[in-house]
């Protein structure tokens, strides 16, 4: 339903200490039907993703040995993987942010984990196959009434409440024109929604400009580079374009994503897509 989705992106915060308490099955049946609903990308690269129990023998190891302790009494995991190739990372984040975003609209807690987690041990309980990236996992659970320390520290250390302002990360016409919120006109809510989604150590990489006369917005990822074969900047980009396109379409806002860049480079950034609204 329209606002489910605007609320799930507002009320979504990383979660890394749950409760004891299981997850009723019946909430976990409608996570899982949602899970096969909810299959989508942007570049043509299939994610697929598996529910883990970490109770199950064959992961080896308790959960906090999974995550490095990072997670406390996780019900579940999400884990995904994806074939390699162009794109693929960014049809990760897009893909694996709907399944985040269903949790969390069924009450469930959610930690996108990029780095601390046993890629080994989850590629394991996967079954990787050959040609395939397991780019991130997520614990599924009960958000406990507390957080624990290690939890507490991490939130803390990536500032997890706080965003760019709106005129860092978006811009009208070129870059180093802010955008208001007035001139963002229907679209406010929808780049409001960008500007909450989660990303890496929260650097929130991503950068919009609007056309100067119409509802166009280009998306750039800006980003030093590097970082080996899972490049979190392109799974942040992955997650902003599925907030966009989540909140325009409860607004009713229709569009499509192209590639084309409209008003050409900008130096230092990479651009993604583009959305033409109609
Ligand atoms: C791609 C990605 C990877 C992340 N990796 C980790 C991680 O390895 N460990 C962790 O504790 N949090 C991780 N996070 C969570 C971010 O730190 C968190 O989303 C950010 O600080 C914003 O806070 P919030 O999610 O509470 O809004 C990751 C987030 C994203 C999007």
């Amino acid at each position: 339903m329209a606002d489910t989705m605007i609320d799930a992106i507002k009320r979504r915060v990383s979660v890394r200490t749950f409760s004891a308490e299981p997850v009723p099955p019946e909430v976990m049946d409608a996570f899982r039907g949602g899970m096969l609903r909810n299959g989508a990308d942007l570049f043509g690269n299939r994610p697929r993703f598996l529910v883990i129990d970490p109770r199950e023998e064959r992961l080896g190891e308790t959960a906090g040995l999974f995550t490095y302790g990072v997670v406390k009494n996780p019900g579940f995991f999400i884990a995904g993987a994806v074939p390699r190739g162009p794109g693929a990372l960014t049809d990760f984040g897009y893909a694996m942010e709907r399944h985040i975003l269903e949790a969390v609209s069924l009450g469930l807690g959610t930690c996108w984990l990029g780095g601390t987690f046993s890629r080994s041990a989850f590629s394991r309980a996967m079954g990787l196959r050959d040609g395939e990236l397991l780019p991130a996992v997520s614990p599924l659970g009960i958000p406990a009434a507390e957080k624990s320390l290690v939890d507490g520290v991490l939130s803390f250390a990536a500032r997890s409440r706080l965003r760019r302002p709106w005129k860092e990360i978006f811009h009208r016409g070129r870059p180093g024109v802010p955008l208001s919120p007035g001139e963002a006109g229907a679209y406010a809510e929808v780049l409001e929604c960008v500007r909450m989604a989660p990303s890496a150590l929260n650097r929130q990489p991503w950068r919009v400009v609007r056309e100067e006369s119409a509802d166009v917005f280009h998306f750039y990822i800006v980003s030093e580079g590097g970082g080996g074969e899972i490049r979190l900047p392109e799974i942040d980009i992955g997650i902003a374009l599925c907030h966009f396109e989540l909140a325009a379409g409860a607004l009713g806002l229709s569009g499509s994503w192209s590639g084309k860049t409209g008003s050409g480079g900008v130096e230092g950034w990479t651009h993604i897509l583009t959305w033409e609204g109609r």
